[in-house]
């Protein structure tokens, strides 16, 4: 990155030891002077089995995040969410949960799990974990009893059993199909089937069985009191159905005849009386803990989850699935602030996690290119300009830490990491493989263990292996490369986070819509304006000090697929 411009020196990447408390937003006074320390926090995701080893048996752990809580430290996150670390057999990469309130011994203890939120704690990080409510495992100790339970027991009632069709119930209930592909029933013997909208793995549960709704507000509790500040809820809109006869086909129920909040299991109204419970148990603590939704549904639909008496916010994915187009970026960008303001909660934004095709990569390929065939030709067609991917991938990055609300981000996506897209197929650990008949590679190219380092076996991950194979040019990747570099990735996703920690502030913004329509510019309170050329030409830069940039910036014009920060002086 070029260092001097007619703007003044951009501020070398700043460690900010000193980091002050969190913010405090004008619109939303609480009680406890840290209740809301989420609504504009850079909330770091962590997929616990790839992000570090620390007993060299391939497989990333609790004792690994604790010894790289620098890291974090030093890139300026607020918080970390992690993936679930809980017992499974991994057939859905731990979203198959055979005990929640406990850790995985493949991965850790319970009191390194204690030890780890102690450092992150000590580093002024907070922690939010997963919470995978539609489905336990199909090793869960009310599934084993479930089996082995009589037709309509009350241990059967835990889950959604039903009886199949035909007359010894020889067919499934119904023509319903998983999302990962393949029936969402399975039989069980005795004419008996039980429902998963995922694997065969991961058994639904049965949302208006009291003793389910009781045992997961007992598990929020069991993690706040080990200090976890927030939660994560996988699949938020699904728990919640209405499995009485007759069940409508696969057909019928896609073809959204229904009415709204009628749908037979997605985006049903009484899911938020679940939400609502959980609400009680959030605010029984001090400061409360936080939850966010992980609920795919449209937009207007998403306040009811991020509503305060709710869950109290909820992912959108509008910018990660908006392709490279800045006058939808806009529209998005502000429809999104309205409907957080509505439902007086803050807005998230995200690029990346660890079901989606890392954003380095989705922005290297030419628009509307079909991911799932992209990783199917190993990354080979159509062919990726890594360059352009990581120089866009900075631009919204940087563009998306500017708006007001929190960022979510994976882990690697700081180093630039693109996706491995050539794994081999008998390396292949997503369910998603199998599940498709081998048409969809799935979720493992962006599940690859992180490097540390250039050099090492698994590239510093671990003392060994890992258990997905990185692949060479990893070493160039490596966290030791980038930090000795300041115009490295890493060195920039450091300077940016501690500049917006400086610059942060109400969270509100004003358009500056007078540019071309391909230039996404606003200002923040505070005086400092967010400009991002989704052009090729460039353009000129606003008048004051340019603070960042996410590509090397000389003179007064912004190139294209770049943005930038410029901080007006006092009396611009
Ligand atoms: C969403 C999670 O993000 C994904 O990884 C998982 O496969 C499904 N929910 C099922 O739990
Ligand atoms: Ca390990």
């Amino acid at each position: 990155m070029t260092q001097l411009s007619d703007h003044g020196p951009i501020d070398p990447p700043l460690l900010d030891p000193e980091r002050t408390g969190p913010q405090q937003v004008d619109e939303a006074p609480a009680a406890h002077p840290d209740a809301s320390w989420w609504r504009q926090a850079v909330v770091y995701q962590i997929y616990p089995r790839s992000f570090a080893d620390s007993n060299g048996d391939g497989i990333g752990d609790l004792p690994g995040i604790t010894s790289r809580v620098g890291h974090l430290r030093d890139l300026g996150v607020d918080a970390v969410w992690l993936s679930p670390f809980y017992p499974s057999a991994l057939a859905d990469g731990g979203y198959d949960v055979d005990d929640y309130r406990d850790v995985d011994p493949k991965i850790g203890t319970l009191e390194q799990f204690d030890e780890m939120v102690a450092t992150l704690h000590a580093a002024g990080i907070r922690v939010v974990v997963d919470i995978v409510p539609n489905h336990t495992s199909n090793r869960h100790a009310w599934f084993t009893e479930a089996l082995t339970a009589a037709p309509g027991s009350p241990a059967r009632d835990r889950y959604v059993f039903m009886r199949g069709e035909g007359p010894d119930g020889e067919r499934p209930p119904s023509d319903w199909t998983a999302i990962f592909g393949g029936s969402a029933w399975e039989p069980v013997g005795g004419g008996e089937w039980y429902l998963h909208l995922f694997t065969p793995e991961q058994p639904d549960l049965n949302w208006a069985n009291e003793e389910v709704r009781a045992d997961f507000r007992r598990t929020l509790r069991f993690w706040s009191d080990r200090g976890v500040d927030g939660f994560r809820i996988d699949v938020a809109h699904a728990l919640t159905k209405d499995m009485s006869h007759p069940l409508p086909t696969q057909a019928e129920l896609e073809s959204g005849t229904h009415a709204e909040g009628q749908h037979r299991w997605e985006d049903r109204d009484e899911v938020h009386d679940v939400y609502r419970e959980w609400r009680e148990v959030f605010d029984s603590y001090d400061p409360p803990r936080t939850a966010v939704a992980e609920a795919w549904v449209p937009a207007h639909r998403r306040a009811r989850y991020a509503s305060p008496e709710g869950l109290g916010q909820a992912f959108n994915f509008d910018l990660l699935e908006a392709g490279w187009d800045g006058a939808r970026f806009r529209t998005l960008i502000q429809a999104n602030l309205d409907l957080a303001g509505e439902s007086g909660t803050s807005s998230t934004w995200v690029f990346s996690n660890h079901d989606v095709v890392r954003h380095a990569s989705r922005y290297a390929l030419p628009t509307g290119t079909d991911l799932k065939a992209w990783l199917l030709s190993d990354g080979r067609e159509p062919a990726a300009d890594a360059e352009r991917g990581l120089r866009r991938a900075r631009a919204v990055t940087l563009l998306a830490l500017a708006l007001p609300g929190s960022m979510y981000l994976y882990q690697g996506e700081e180093l630039g990491l693109p996706e491995v897209a050539d794994l081999p197929v008998d390396a292949l650990q997503d369910p998603v493989w199998a599940r498709s008949q081998h048409t969809e590679k799935g979720r493992d190219g962006c599940r690859v263990p992180l490097p540390w380092t250039s050099t090492g076996p698994s590239f510093g991950f671990g003392s060994a292996g890992a258990h997905l194979p990185q692949p060479a040019w990893f070493a160039e990747f490596a966290t030791d490369v980038q930090a000795a570099r300041d115009d490295s990735t890493l060195a920039f996703y450091r300077q940016a986070l501690a500049q917006r920690r400086r610059l942060q502030g109400t969270e509100t913004l004003t358009w500056d819509d007078d540019g071309p329509a391909d230039v996404v510019r606003f200002t923040r309170p505070g005086g400092w304006t967010s400009v991002t050329n989704f052009g090729d030409t460039p353009v000129p830069l606003p008048p004051g000090r340019l603070v960042i940039a996410s590509s090397p910036v000389e003179g007064d014009l912004l190139p294209g697929e770049t943005t930038a920060w410029v901080q007006q002086a006092p009396g611009d």
